[in-house]
């Protein structure tokens, strides 16, 4: 009895954890492109997050003014500690903090989820 409990001989669960991991990979993969999120970013985030993500757009003089930084994406740190979900909400719903207002738009209106996807990605080339 005992030996059956054993369960399932050991090259089938690396082989499963592989395919877990093929499979994630590609599902995140699809999800965005990054040379689709380029130049919807250098449109619509770079005045305040920078043509390079570094927080340096020509808005940002005018933010620090009221002490607030746009996010620097290619601190690489940082980013990796936020998950694509929790970027998907930053960008479709903002940022609203009452103390420092709202600074961060909501861009769930102006850009289609295929959209957020793709900076999504184009921002994850910014960290590397
Ligand atoms: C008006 C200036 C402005 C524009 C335009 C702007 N952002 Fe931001 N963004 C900010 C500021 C300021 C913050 C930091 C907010 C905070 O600290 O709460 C921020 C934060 C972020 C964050 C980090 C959120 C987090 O949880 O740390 C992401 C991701 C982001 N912006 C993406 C974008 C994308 C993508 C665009 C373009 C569609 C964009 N932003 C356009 C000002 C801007």
């Amino acid at each position: 009895m005992k030996r059956e409990s054993r369960g399932l001989p050991k090259p089938w669960w690396y082989m499963a954890g592989i395919g877990c991991v093929l499979l994630t990979t590609a599902l995140a993969a699809s999800r965005g492109v990054a040379e689709r999120g380029r130049p919807v970013y250098q449109r619509y985030c770079a005045p305040c997050h920078g043509s390079s993500g570094t927080g340096s757009g020509y808005n940002a003089p005018a933010l620090q003014e009221l002490k607030i930084t746009p996010r620097n994406h290619t601190q690489k740190e940082v980013m990796q500690r936020l998950t694509d979900e929790e970027l998907y909400r930053a960008i479709a719903y903002g940022r609203v903090d009452l103390r420092k207002r709202a600074v961060m738009p909501a861009w769930g209106r102006t850009l289609t989820p295929e959209q957020i996807w793709d900076l999504i990605a184009y921002i994850r080339t910014l960290a590397r």
